[in-house]
């Protein structure tokens, strides 16, 4: 893979025709090494935020050893990439051949399910296997995040019992996990979330082995600036010390966005300019996917030799291809004098960024190029003081 230092020096010396990936191992590496660290119990990296085989590799070298993986597709990556590595299907709707190829040919002996129907079918395709990790999902809240994970999977208050007691009959290691949405903006998300937990637990009047507080940590954009992340071990730490559990049980957390949002951003070129609006090459149907669709806003920087003395205004983005809906609304602050020709970096990416890509309308590229540079913001800053940080952006306010 190419190298350089910053992404102006790439825009500079390639004046590249398509958008090019920018990819940051030393914050990757930064994240893992922070919550395998800090977090008072185990990490499992939800592998949909970023199936990069090279940021797997770069979460194993920094002590990620368990990974959250939600497709056969998954499971057959990481198992090709990390031999070793211990893997939990945390989808709870899977198909039976997925999970008989997982269990017999993969090794994986961690499932979750959210009905009873699920688990017959763990139990059918494992052929009443006797070493299972069975995590029964439970529906909480999402009112504290910013993409709500509240209606589509999770048990309700009056299935837990059942399902609980049902789970525990078939399990080996009996788990409760759950799901607070995604870029949770209070640690009291997971405290509200261990709640029910704990009503779970009572109610059943089961032995609970496992606690996943699942995904949902949050990272740095524009406008969204959560708390320090330590606040959320916090609190999640003494939750789980007051749970009606043993004292032999563990306690997991299965971070996406949290580990890799900093190791990736994206380079741009503006193709034409109407008013506020900028015809960029990436959009809807490329790396910014959630910029589109649920009008997630990133940060930007315009890559220009010479500063601009322009003002920062809103400008809204028309990613490539011929749809309407191929639109961002940000807004997103550049120097009002942004034209055609100009380059800019899109940042905060490593996270459902070039996971979403496609190659729809004949757009998109895999050119990716390694920098060293610091991530347009972090919540890691401070840990370790490597790496330059000309580049960080002030998120909250616009600058002018
Ligand atoms: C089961 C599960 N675990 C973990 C994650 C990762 O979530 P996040 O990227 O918000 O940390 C997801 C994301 O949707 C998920 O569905």
């Amino acid at each position: 893979m190419a190298k350089h230092h910053r992404a102006l020096g790439v825009a500079r010396t390639l004046r590249p025709v398509q958008p090019v990936t920018l990819v940051r191992p030393h914050a990757a590496a930064r994240a893992a090494r922070f919550f395998v660290e800090k977090f008072p119990g185990r990490t499992l990296y939800a592998v949909k935020a970023n199936p990069s085989p090279d940021l797997l590799q770069i979460l194993w070298d920094n002590g990620v050893t368990h990974y959250d993986v939600a497709s056969i597709g998954e499971v057959r990556l990481v198992a090709r990439t990390l031999p070793e590595a211990t893997l939990c299907f945390m989808h709870p709707v899977k198909a039976e051949e997925a999970i008989a190829e997982a269990y017999f040919t993969h090794g994986v002996r961690t499932f979750s399910l959210d009905t009873i129907e699920e688990l017959e079918k763990i139990v059918r395709a494992t052929k009443g296997a006797d070493d299972l990790t069975l995590c029964v999902r439970i529906r909480v809240s999402s009112e504290l995040s910013k993409l709500s994970l509240a209606s589509k999977f999770g048990a309700g208050p009056g299935e837990t019992k059942a399902l609980l007691f049902a789970a525990r009959q078939a399990a080996d290691t009996l788990g409760i996990c759950f799901h607070v949405g995604s870029q949770a903006m209070s640690p009291d998300a997971y405290g509200q979330a261990m709640e029910r937990v704990r009503m779970a637990i009572v109610e059943a009047a089961v032995t609970v082995d496992v606690i996943d507080v699942g995904g949902g940590f949050p990272s740095a954009y524009p406008g969204m600036e959560p708390p320090p992340l330590e606040r959320y071990f916090e609190t999640i730490h003494r939750a789980f010390e007051s749970l009606p559990i043993s004292y032999s049980a563990e306690l997991w957390a299965e971070p996406g966005r949290a580990l890799c949002a900093e190791y990736s951003s994206l380079i741009v070129r503006v193709e034409k300019r109407r008013g506020d609006e900028l015809y960029i090459n990436d959009g809807a149907y490329g790396a910014l996917f959630d910029a589109a669709h649920v009008a997630w806003r990133f940060p930007v920087t315009l890559l220009r030799e010479h500063d601009s003395r322009a003002k920062d205004v809103g400008f809204s983005f028309y990613g490539p291809t011929c749809d309407d809906l191929d639109h961002m609304a940000g807004p997103f602050d550049l120097p009002a004098d942004v034209d055609t020709g100009d380059y800019i970096e899109v940042g905060m990416l490593g996270a459902y960024g070039s996971a979403m890509r496609t190659a729809f309308n004949g757009f998109g590229t895999d050119e990716t190029i390694e920098v060293t540079d610091e991530p347009m913001a972090t919540l890691y800053a401070g840990l370790e003081d490597e790496a330059d940080s000309g580049n960080v952006v002030r998120l909250g306010a616009r600058r002018g």
